[in-house]
């Protein structure tokens, strides 16, 4: 064997049987193309179903192995319901992207790096509804234990697997311009992954996370994607532009593959190093 061979092995994806949880947009939809591209069986399920026949199609047209269903990752029942089928299609499950999120609205300022940062009235704590803050725990934190469970139950029997969270620089650091219940649901996230990696050490399944910092998706109504605010971001960010999420394709195919086996419990941040200061 060359090493060439070696690092091919190493980072192989190759008929894996894997699902990604929010993979018809943004950074979902950028772990699924990775994956799949290198010959990965991709699932995505999401709760927009005009997006996944939309993206199902292309990529099965550019000869990707790709399959979709809309589902709410809130709705624990279906969900499990749905892993299960594409479980038995596969016939076993190898990696489990948690990864479908919502913004939480407007943090108590306005704005972002460079600007001026005003107090937004409707971000005040005062102001913050039980419908907001219930609906992002709904989705961000408790939908992420749903999906790692289902994982795990299936990864168990198998004795191997991986575990892939989306958390988020947010999960670390407060970002006033965030509604507080984000960065609540993320560092949430982020330690659920630390006890889940634990538990589940035992049986060769890891779990790490992946925390982004500004990467443009449609998130929050895709204001990522005006050139202005790109500007303004890459000014406070060291490696002078913000992401995509074509950045996180080296990430997410190291965690998935046996180039990461020995890694377990951890949140790797990937954010040109905004969160630096
Ligand atoms: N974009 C960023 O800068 C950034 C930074 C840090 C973390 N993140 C995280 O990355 C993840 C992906 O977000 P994105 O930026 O790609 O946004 P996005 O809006 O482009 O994609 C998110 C996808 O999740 C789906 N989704 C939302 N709620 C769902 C639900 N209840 N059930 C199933 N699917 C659902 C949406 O329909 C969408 O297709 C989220 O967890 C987000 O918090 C994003």
């Amino acid at each position: 064997m060359t090493a060439g061979d070696h690092a091919r092995d190493l980072f192989a994806v190759q008929g894996l049987g894997v699902i990604v949880t929010g993979g018809a947009s943004g950074i979902g939809l950028g772990y699924l193309e990775a994956l799949a591209g290198r010959g990965a069986r991709v699932t995505m399920f999401d709760i927009d179903p005009q997006r996944v026949q939309a993206e199902v199609g292309r990529l099965r047209l550019a000869g990707l192995d790709v399959a979709g269903e809309a589902l709410d990752v809130t709705d624990h029942a279906a969900l499990d319901a749905a892993v299960d089928r594409v479980v038995r299609g596969y016939g076993k499950l190898d990696v489990m992207f948690a990864n479908a999120g919502i913004d939480s609205g407007p943090g108590f300022i306005g704005g972002w790096a460079g600007e001026d940062r005003p107090r937004v009235p409707e971000g005040a704590l005062e102001r913050y509804t039980d419908e907001r803050w219930n609906r992002v725990i709904e989705v961000n934190l408790n939908g992420v234990f749903a999906t790692v469970r289902a994982a795990a139950r299936h990864m168990k029997p198998n004795r191997g697997g991986r575990i892939i969270i989306t958390t988020s620089l947010a999960s670390r650091k407060v970002e006033p311009a965030i509604g507080s219940a984000y960065l609540a649901a993320k560092a949430g996230a982020a330690h659920f992954m630390h006890a889940a990696a634990l538990e589940l050490g035992g049986f060769g399944i890891t779990v790490n996370a992946i925390a982004p910092g500004f990467i443009v998706t449609n998130i929050g109504g895709g204001h990522a994607h005006a050139a202005q605010v790109q500007q303004r971001m890459a000014r406070a960010i060291p490696l002078g532009r913000v992401g995509f999420p074509a950045d996180l394709d080296g990430l997410a195919v190291f965690l998935a593959s046996a180039a990461s086996s020995y890694i377990t419990g951890q949140e790797i941040v990937i954010d040109g190093g905004w969160g630096l200061g």
